[in-house]
């Protein structure tokens, strides 16, 4: 049986934002406060979760000899992606919030890394593949409300790096639906009840173990109550086992009632990055 080939995009970073690329001048002066302040809280979280790839890739590379010929050359074209987001993501963090290249290395290398609380989802390679169906499409919407709230506000090339974010999250999502298709067409059944499992362990953990998967629970606050099920129904639809959801596009335009902006902190935490209509 022929291999997989995973879809992969081929923009080059240093053509989007070389290292010495400047933002014109006065770009952030003409940014609201707010807006700036929540995007380089927002870029502290998802610049390490995107170098998070690191460890759950070790881990998944750690078990290989499980695992199909399909599945292993979509981890290595998915990591690739992945480190490519983390560089992106240093280097927009860098160029808006003066950030050091140095400061970076030394919080992520102190990131302490679980994978034991993920393990019920690390089972086998279909549970693995469900988990990406969930962490992948979540990513997708979550970095399109991103790009419409904070990437495009700094001009086009910082613009293109979250479209770009957006896209590959995307094909993300389809090479995993393409991997279950042709090696575990058999278990689609399982997929709503998985999936159903994978959103209860993220409310029971309630927090992030820094280790790719789950990473919305850091952030469930900016999307509405019902965003795990709508999500869930997008994912069934696109195995026929769910209508598409009519919320779908609500996803990612919902604001908490009177407020012009989701913020990135929750209420308790950070009440003075809210700001109201
Ligand atoms: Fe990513
Ligand atoms: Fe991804």
């Amino acid at each position: 049986m022929s291999v997989f080939e995973p879809r992969q995009s081929s923009w080059n970073l240093d053509d989007v934002l070389p290292l010495d690329y400047h933002l014109s001048p006065g770009t952030i002066e003409s940014i609201p406060e707010y807006i700036h302040s929540n995007f380089l809280t927002l870029l502290g979280r998802d610049v390490y979760s995107e170098g998070d790839s690191q460890p759950l890739f070790d881990y998944i590379m750690g078990r290989k000899r499980e695992f199909t010929p399909d599945f292993v050359l979509m981890i290595e074209k998915w990591f690739e992606d992945e480190q490519k987001h983390y560089e992106a993501l240093r280097r927009v963090y860098h160029l808006v919030g003066g950030v050091s290249y140095e400061k970076m290395d030394i919080a992520f290398a102190q990131r302490i890394h679980e994978i034991e609380p993920i393990t019920e989802i690390l089972k086998d390679e279909f549970t693995i593949l469900v988990a990406f169906l969930f962490d992948e499409m979540g990513s997708t919407i979550s970095y399109r409300r991103d790009v419409w709230e904070y990437y495009q506000h700094y001009g086009t090339q910082v613009r293109r790096i979250g479209k770009n974010l957006v896209m590959d999250e995307g094909i993300h999502f389809n090479n995993a639906v393409g991997v279950i298709e042709k090696n575990h067409s058999h278990r689609i059944k399982e997929i709503p009840s998985l999936l159903n499992r994978i959103a209860q362990l993220e409310y029971e953990l309630g927090r992030y173990c820094k280790t790719f998967f789950l990473d919305h629970a850091q952030e469930q606050f900016r999307f509405p109550a019902n965003f795990n099920q709508v999500l869930i129904e997008i994912i069934l639809a696109r195995f026929g086992l769910a209508q598409y959801p009519l919320g779908a596009n609500n996803l990612w335009r919902w604001k908490p009632d009177g407020l012009s902006l989701v913020p990135t902190t929750p209420p308790t935490e950070g009440k003075r990055h809210y700001f109201f209509n």
